[in-house]
């Protein structure tokens, strides 16, 4: 009776995984087998060739492989058949490991290689450029004007920006039905407390810490309820100053802005005072001074004035020496104080003080 051959067979079922796996490992010959094909595989075509390797060693290794399959039935061969069979599959198992490993390993070499060769750094390649910061030009004109008072014999004073009503309003003698203690105004943050609107308020701390007499500028940011446009921005810097001593005048506060503002714009500057109103000082003036541009015959910057107002002035209301417990019998003093924003406006012709805080790289660049 002649011998069936299904395509159950084992020995077939071994024959024919085997030839599957050479037929899909072909591809894998043609570099494994030649240095030169190997070479021209760049390093992403090596990689996924790596992935398809890991691949096809699943398909035929793995526990779903025919391979598998076949080593499941060895157990069912008759026993007189058995051993030779496992031999059998054992080799082409064995044939196929082979295989498999030394195209990984040939891929793994290559991929190492070409690796190294991609990050190794070419020394002859141009640098690159590195940014250099620079300081904002209101942080530049902030200490030509701190420069100057520390050359007068000033001191600096830094202090909050959020503070009470008694350091915004009462001691500096601002009244409860005053326009600037209302809500339109002024940033509450919480009940009785408030973000400042001038740096007036450090007179106040300063002369609590130090008592009189003293001379001191604080330079800092302020905010107010102000709708942004070319001269306003709700948050800005201000630089206050103040003198209290025995025998202070009206002239000494002349001559200090004077001479600040000479040291400022040149030694021609002219400065003027004009009568004004604030709360914290009596007498009050604004003052301004002579164009650095035109030197007072007339021009776009001074709007053909001659003239640029700066800030306000005054002697120390007494109510004020009063509230931090300095006897206005005995000491007296002036302060001033101007907006530091529109003096840099001015200084670099700037239309708009809102381009300060833009943040626009191309505008800062320029005051490197
Ligand atoms: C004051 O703030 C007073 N504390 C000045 C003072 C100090 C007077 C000491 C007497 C004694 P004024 O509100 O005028 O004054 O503001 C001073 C300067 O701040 C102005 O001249 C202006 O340059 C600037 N300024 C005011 N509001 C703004 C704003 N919204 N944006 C930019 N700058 C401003």
């Amino acid at each position: 009776m002649p011998e069936t051959q299904t395509p159950e067979d084992p020995q077939d079922q071994v024959a024919s995984a085997s030839k599957a796996f050479e037929q899909e490992f072909e591809r894998f010959v043609r570099f494994t087998g030649s240095a030169a094909s190997l070479q021209e595989l760049s390093l992403a075509d090596a990689e996924a060739e790596q992935r398809a390797l890991a691949e096809l060693r699943t398909r035929h290794l793995g526990k779903k492989s025919a391979l598998a399959t076949c080593k499941k039935s060895i157990g069912r061969i008759a026993p007189a058949n058995r051993a030779a069979f496992g031999q059998i599959v054992q080799a082409s198992e064995a044939r196929i490991v082979s295989a498999v490993e030394n195209a990984e390993l040939v891929l793994k070499k290559h991929i190492d290689e070409a690796r190294v060769e991609q990050e190794s750094i070419d020394v002859t390649l141009p640098g690159r450029r590195l940014r250099q910061g620079h300081l904002h030009p209101i942080t530049l004109l902030r200490e030509k004007i701190e420069d100057i008072f520390v050359a007068l014999g000033y001191a600096i004073e830094d202090d909050r920006e959020i503070e009470t009503d008694f350091y915004n309003f009462d001691a500096l003698n601002i009244p409860q039905t005053h326009p600037a203690r209302a809500p339109q105004d002024t940033f509450y943050t919480t009940d009785s407390f408030a973000l400042r609107s001038q740096t007036s308020t450090v007179q106040i701390h300063a002369m609590q810490r130090r008592g009189a007499p003293l001379r001191m500028i604080a330079p800092g940011r302020v905010f107010r309820r102000d709708t942004p446009d070319p001269t306003h921005n709700p948050m800005f810097f201000q630089v206050e100053g103040l003198c209290v001593d025995r025998g202070i005048t009206m002239a000494h506060l002349k001559g200090t802005v004077a001479e600040f503002l000479r040291r400022m714009f040149g030694p021609k500057t002219v400065t003027r005072f004009r009568p004004s109103y604030f709360p914290f000082t009596e007498p009050s003036a604004e003052f301004d001074f002579s164009c650095f541009k035109c030197g007072g015959s007339g021009c776009r910057i001074c709007k053909n004035s001659g003239w640029i107002e700066l800030g306000g002035s005054g002697m120390v209301h007494p109510n004020v020496l009063r509230a931090v417990g300095v006897d206005p019998e005995e000491f007296s003093g002036f302060a001033f104080g101007l907006g530091i924003d529109r003096m840099c406006a001015l200084m670099y012709g700037l239309d708009d003080i809102r381009l300060l805080f833009e943040n626009d790289i191309r505008f800062l660049e320029q005051f490197n």
